[in-house]
């Protein structure tokens, strides 16, 4: 048989696991928008503050033109080096959760 000291030990255990279990459901730390727009700081900069390039910042960027400019790269209508095949890889609701998220950026 276990030792009792062993077997709080694994009581312990168990309510650790169970209380990581509900923090992984509790409601997302992150959003949609704020999980795909880590995707565009790698070029346009941390935090979408890329300065001094060819590149555009994003932070702060209007949601509404944002939209705009992904769905018009997405379909083609614009055209670019990069920004076309990346938009195309987002649907229009999350380009809307991308483009939410980037407006209320700290430009
Ligand atoms: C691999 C690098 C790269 C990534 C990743 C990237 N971009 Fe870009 N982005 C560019 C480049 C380069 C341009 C200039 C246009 C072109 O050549 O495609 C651009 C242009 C833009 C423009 C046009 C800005 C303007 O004012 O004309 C917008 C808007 C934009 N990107 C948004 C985004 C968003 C949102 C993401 C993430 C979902 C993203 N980009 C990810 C490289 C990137």
């Amino acid at each position: 048989m276990l030792s009792p000291v062993f077997q709080k030990l694994l009581g312990g255990l168990f309510v650790c696991t169970l209380s990581s279990m509900s923090y992984a459901q509790s409601p997302q730390p992150i959003s949609m928008g704020e999980m795909f727009a880590t995707t565009c700081f790698l070029c346009h900069g941390p935090n979408g503050q890329y300065s001094g390039g060819a590149i555009p910042p994003l932070a702060g960027y209007p949601r509404d033109l944002m939209v705009e400019q992904l769905k018009d790269f997405k379909s083609g209508k614009r055209s670019g080096t990069i920004m076309g095949r990346h938009a195309k890889g987002y649907s229009d609701q999350e380009i809307e959760a991308i483009a939410d998220y980037l407006a209320t950026l700290k430009p």
